[in-house]
């Protein structure tokens, strides 16, 4: 048996089909993201944080490493993964700054990363990173061909969450057992399996070449008629087996409480993104009629939160009206997708949605931006970006892609703490992310300190983000603020390709002077779900009072922020009631 493993493992490089460049990509140093490159398309510094965040995903691999691994310092690791059921459920990607394997999630990513590379795909070709993207779809979808092991059976988890987070240490020790958790017909996951059908659909069609309109640049050059066909395979098993599982339709953490990290909040939004992948992928009017109909049934229309990896919701007009402008004969009306669109992203760009622009203008939701900030507004940035070329007027084009380009700015450095919060880009980078991998550190009662300095940088990885008062801590034991995972760098990856395809200026980051990120750098400790030793009320340097504006108003921000705590505490209740 080990034999067969053994020989499988080593043919396992062969799946990789664009050829990988040689001499490899490789990340610069975060110093060289201070300095400005001479402008023009493809813009160099563009196309390195592309790559960087490509490359974060090679970082998160798991199993057994192919020759043309580019990061060093991972080695080989559960190997065993998948021995509890007969299969081998070894590869795929660690979900954080943990060593869970979780489909629910990676599926989301995965489809986001597919539906971008879609639309901005030339982007990916101009900056030379399709080979990459390809090498991490395949490391993706190739995991989860295999975690699909019969028509209606899909692991969602490897790992559990109790286990794993008693661990904090390197790639070498990872504690066993690592069990390997499914579901299957009479112990459905509707969102789970219709998620990753959304997913293999939507890569499917990238793999296809399928072109949405000339609106957008097109497809990454990786096509694969058979690799394209085997995913289409996988799509439309797992959609019948999300509709007509004979446990009936239910979501997954009802089967398998132990994915409690990733609970879905409803499955009616993966359900209709699927049938409109599958529709696409299948020319099929009645998949798209039926994508309409879930939008009735679980009155999507009536959403106004975040996309997400649980909640694909505010995508789904996006891709309704793209699908009805590429395939006019499926009957959808593009207008009216249009108009549902629009009333969402109007909400967002002109300031009434229960989303708002905290000082340093992030798009901020209370509740969901109070964990891993940065990734509500990418997303709502990703979406808004794509949705430019379908926008009923010329204000809604401009102010659209401004709002989206403005959140990127954010991230990438326009904020008060002047940091770019992607780790390795620039010496103001944070570096302290919450990665058990990269931390160098095996002490989980001194994750702070042990080492003192992270033992790796771990390039490209977009990390949580800073809080509502644009505060960033760069503590590595603050998850909220400083963890990475797979989700949290999917929307920056399509952001960065249209830029790499439409943008001459440089990212944000390269005119940020070294040191500013340590002169706006706040002091005392963070509140939030890790900590709450800085919930007696703000504790800002003076550069980082000066930069929000709060000095003259003190007493007013004050005030917020003890409002801000009481929520805290009530987030941490409902928090602990889940567990
Ligand atoms: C297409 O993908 C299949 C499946 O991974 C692979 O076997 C084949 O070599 C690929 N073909 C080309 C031309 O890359
Ligand atoms: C990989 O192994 C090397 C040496 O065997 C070790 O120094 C390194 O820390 C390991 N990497 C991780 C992420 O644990």
């Amino acid at each position: 048996m080990w034999t067969v493993l053994l020989l499988l493992l080593a043919s396992w490089q062969a799946f990789a089909q664009v050829p990988l460049p040689q001499p490899p990509f490789l990340p610069q140093n975060a110093s060289d993201g201070a300095s400005p490159s001479s402008a023009g398309i493809p813009n160099s510094q563009w196309s390195s944080l592309l790559g960087n965040l490509l490359y974060f995903y090679e970082a998160q691999r798991s199993g057994k490493l192919p020759s043309t691994n580019r990061v060093k310092w991972r080695n080989d690791s559960a190997l065993t993964d998948g021995q509890d059921v007969k299969l081998d459920l070894t590869g795929g990607y660690y979900d954080a700054g943990d060593y869970i394997k979780c489909t629910f999630p990676l599926s989301a990513t995965v489809m986001s990363i597919c539906w971008g590379a879609t639309d901005f795909g030339k982007g990916y070709d101009l900056a030379n990173q399709t080979p990459y993207l390809d090498d991490m779809l395949r490391w993706s979808l190739d995991w989860l061909i295999k975690a699909h092991a019969a028509n209606n059976t899909l692991y969602v988890q490897i790992a559990n969450e109790d286990l794993d987070n008693a661990y904090w240490g390197g790639d070498r020790d990872i504690p066993l057992p690592r069990p390997s958790y499914q579901i299957n017909d009479t112990s459905p996951g509707t969102d789970a399996a219709a998620g990753a059908a959304a997913a293999f659909a939507a890569c499917s069609n990238l793999y296809s070449n399928r072109v949405f309109s000339n609106s957008y640049s097109g497809p990454a050059t990786l096509q694969n008629a058979t690799y394209a066909a085997t995913l289409l395979e996988h799509a439309q098993q797992l959609f019948t087996f999300a509709t007509s599982a004979s446990g009936g339709q239910k979501v997954y953490q009802d089967s398998v409480p132990e994915v409690a990290a990733y609970n879905s909040s409803g499955y009616g939004d993966e359900l209709a993104i699927a049938a409109l992948f599958l529709s696409w992928a299948t020319n099929s009017s009645s998949l798209y009629q039926e994508a309409q109909g879930y939008w009735q049934q679980y009155s999507l229309s009536s959403y106004e939160g975040v996309f997400n990896w649980d909640t694909k919701t505010p995508g789904l007009p996006v891709l309704f009206a793209q699908i009805a402008q590429a395939n006019p004969s499926f009957g959808g009306n593009a207008s009216t997708w249009q108009t549902v669109a629009e009333n969402y992203f109007d909400r967002i760009v002109y300031g009434d949605g229960p989303g708002y622009q905290t000082h340093g203008g992030l798009l901020y939701y209370g509740g969901d931006s109070d964990e891993a900030s940065l990734n509500p507004a990418l997303n709502a940035a990703m979406l808004l970006t794509r949705y430019v070329p379908l926008a009923s007027t010329q204000s809604r084009r401009n102010d659209y892609l401004n709002y989206a380009k403005a959140q990127v700015n954010y991230a990438l450095g326009n904020n008060p703490m002047q940091a770019p919060y992607i780790v390795g880009a620039n010496p103001n980078s944070p570096q302290n992310p919450h990665s058990a991998m990269a931390s160098g550190g095996s002490n989980i009662s001194d994750i702070n300190t042990s080492p003192p300095q992270e033992a790796y940088i771990l390039y490209g990885a977009v990390v949580g983000g800073p809080d509502k008062y644009d505060r960033f801590f760069d503590i590595r034991g603050d998850w909220p603020e400083t963890e990475v995972a797979l989700d949290y760098n999917a929307p920056m990856l399509t952001l960065a390709a249209m830029h790499v395809l439409n943008d001459t200026a440089d990212p944000f980051y390269t005119s940020l002077k070294a040191g500013a990120y340590d002169s706006n750098k706040p002091q005392g400790m963070p509140c939030d779900a890790a900590y709450t030793e800085g919930c007696g009320g703000p504790q800002l340097s003076q550069g980082g009072q000066i930069a929000l504006g709060v000095i003259p108003g003190a007493t007013g921000f004050a005030i917020v922020c003890l409002l801000g705590w009481w929520g805290m505490l009530s987030l941490k209740r409902e928090h602990d009631l889940l567990y």
